[in-house]
């Protein structure tokens, strides 16, 4: 059970529109802020291709739909759109300042007892917090992408987070219809902690010739019940967001298991950054 809050989401990108969707889809008021023009129209345009797809499957009805787009509006307006927010959710670029930045900027604008949420992957949200003056209600909320079909929420505690704050987000996290894991403030938190040293294990297996590319895959697709291999799916995430990731699991954690294979770095450096660039560990049309 979850109340209807104005949500207002920062960043219209690939997780912001999807978050955006997903909130209107549940019946929440929200306002998808960028700087750019053409994030905040393409963001729409997706969102309502989306939705389209949910209408043909049959799971939603052309009123559901209509009813969704209307709860949704844009701004370039940070400060004024958050004015009367319940819950502010940050998506965007994975930069350490350019969040704070924007948490300092929240703080001032946002109503007090509003929370303040990072969609952050790898970034301390214990740091994000000390840039406001409430770190008892800035918390993680890390979804997953595509963010209208993947189940999860991990929800992440800073130091300051309070039990309220935590208990806020898991409610409003179950009234969207996701499943919610809990992690700690330690680097890359639960889901990147495993994943990323698994993705990059798959590149030092392909560097040292121990599989194909495509016998990696399949190994561990088919052995171990995954809907891809940890190749393609870095391909999917992108390798540069792989790369930064590892670089914030070795520097935090201090062990070199979390070094990051030099080929994976290599194809970054070439530009060849998964499916987003048209090449990275696979070619795509
Ligand atoms: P993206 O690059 O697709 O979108 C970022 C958007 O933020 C852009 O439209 C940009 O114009 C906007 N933006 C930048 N600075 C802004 C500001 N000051 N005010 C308003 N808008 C601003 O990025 P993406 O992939 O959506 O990632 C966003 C966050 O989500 C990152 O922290 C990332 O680590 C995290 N994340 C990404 C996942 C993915 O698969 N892409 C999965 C889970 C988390």
């Amino acid at each position: 059970m979850s109340e209807k809050i104005k949500v207002v989401v920062i960043g219209a990108g690939t997780m912001g529109n999807g978050i955006v969707q997903t909130f209107a889809m549940h019946g929440h008021a929200v306002t998808m802020v960028d700087l750019s023009a053409d994030a905040l129209s393409s963001g729409i345009a997706t969102i309502e291709k989306s939705l389209a797809r949910f209408v043909r499957k049959e799971k939603m009805t052309q009123d559901a739909v209509n009813a969704a787009l209307g709860l949704i509006s844009t701004s370039h307006e940070m400060e004024s759109a958050s004015s009367d927010a319940g819950l502010i959710v940050e998506a965007v670029f994975e930069n350490e300042e350019v969040k704070k930045d924007i948490f300092k900027k929240l703080d001032a604008a946002a109503p007090a007892d509003a929370i303040l949420a990072s969609n952050t992957s790898s970034i301390s949200i214990t740091r994000i917090a000390s840039a406001t003056t409430r770190p008892d209600r800035v918390i993680g909320m890390h979804f997953m992408n595509p963010v209208p079909l993947m189940k999860l929420v991990e929800i992440i505690k800073g130091e300051r987070t309070s039990e309220e704050t935590l208990a806020t987000t898991i409610a409003l996290s179950e009234g969207l219809g996701k499943v919610v894991g809990i992690a700690e403030d330690y680097p890359g938190f639960i889901a990147n902690r495993i994943l990323m040293p698994m993705i990059n294990e798959a590149a030092f297996s392909l560097m040292e010739g121990v599989g194909t590319r495509e016998a990696i895959d399949t190994v561990i697709k088919f052995g171990c019940n995954f809907p891809m291999g940890p190749l393609a799916l870095a391909d999917f995430i992108g390798l540069d967001i792989c790369v930064s990731i590892l670089d914030v699991l070795h520097e935090g954690l201090g062990d070199p298991k979390y070094r990051c294979c030099p080929m994976l770095r290599r194809l970054v450096e070439a530009g060849k950054l998964g499916r987003k660039s048209g090449e990275g560990f696979y070619s795509y049309e």
